[in-house]
């Protein structure tokens, strides 16, 4: 693609005549921009950032589980021409035209979504379309629990996460204590393990609509047998974050969400090693009943 820069000789500033279209003998000075300049030209001061955040990743050690290094691909899929597009709605229903790649990549994306986690296609649909983990659970609590519906989760300093309903006495730290009311579970001091016998007791007398099996900080498998009994208990759905363990679950390093739960979320750039993004995964058909009734 030739530069804007040739295209107008080479000049840095170039004269707009408007007496030609107005009636005005004003002559505008203006400087085309050239698009097709690497950052390290067109953003110096920018660049050199990126070029120091780059050296701090490389040269130092942070333990946060939360991240990883995503590969060269990846970096390469990112900063594409499919940032340019927009991509509202359904593959094969968007509000725009122009989407039969996109389409083309979220239904490769789909295929290889639940290929990852070995699911029968029959059995689970998936939704790859959250920009992260956070985002991915709102969508599900906004879809399946009414506005200030229940919902129970770990609560954040047992290792639980944010997004699963955390509020303190003074505040409601998380969106989702505000739009959804929730109810803390907690490990056992003495054990450091889950106190299921005590999620037990308190989804009896709560009556959540939903419950989360889903960790930040907790090096332990999840007995989502447990937390099924105890959804059923209680005619409460149950949801799966595995967004830490995504990849020790598509590996068969960890316990199986799938087996038990309704509704299965992640993100993709933990475990998974991928782009900043979030899966939902979820249960085709309704809960005990076939597609017949
Ligand atoms: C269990 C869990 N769920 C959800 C999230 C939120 O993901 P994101 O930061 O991509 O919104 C995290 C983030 O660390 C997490 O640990």
């Amino acid at each position: 693609m030739p530069s804007l820069l040739a295209e107008f000789g080479g000049r840095t500033t170039v004269d707009l005549h408007l007496e030609t279209h107005y009636n005005t003998t004003t002559t505008m000075t203006c400087t085309p921009i050239d698009l097709t300049r690497p950052l390290e030209e067109d953003d110096p001061e920018l660049c050199d950032i990126i070029k120091k955040e780059k050296k701090r990743q490389f040269l130092g050690l942070e333990m946060i589980a939360s991240e990883n290094f995503t590969s060269r691909a990846v970096n390469d899929c990112l900063s594409s021409c499919l940032t340019n597009k927009y991509s509202e709605g359904m593959v094969g229903q968007r509000y725009y035209g122009g989407n039969e790649y996109v389409d083309e990549v979220e239904k490769l994306c789909q295929k290889r979504s639940v290929a990852a986690f070995h699911l029968d296609p029959e059995q689970w649909g998936v939704n790859v379309q959250p920009y992260s983990g956070s985002p991915a659970n709102f969508a599900v609590y906004t879809a399946l629990v009414e506005p200030h519906g229940r919902i129970m989760g770990l609560d954040l300093p047992d290792g639980g996460h944010l997004t699963h309903g955390f509020y303190t006495s003074t505040k409601k730290v998380s969106a989702t204590s505000i739009f959804f009311e929730s109810m803390p579970y907690k490990i056992d001091p003495a054990k450091e393990l889950i106190d299921y016998d005590k999620l037990e007791e308190t989804a009896r007398l709560f009556k959540p609509k939903m419950i989360i099996a889903g960790v930040s900080c907790y090096p332990r498998h999840l007995d989502y047998r447990r937390f099924r009994e105890i959804c059923d208990q209680n005619g409460a759905l149950l949801l799966a974050d595995m967004s830490h363990v995504s990849g020790l679950v598509a590996a068969k390093l960890t316990s199986d969400p799938f087996e038990y739960c309704d509704v299965v979320t992640t993100t993709t750039h933990k475990t998974l090693r991928g782009p900043r993004s979030g899966v939902i995964f979820y249960r085709r058909g309704q809960k005990g009943t076939d597609k017949a009734g």
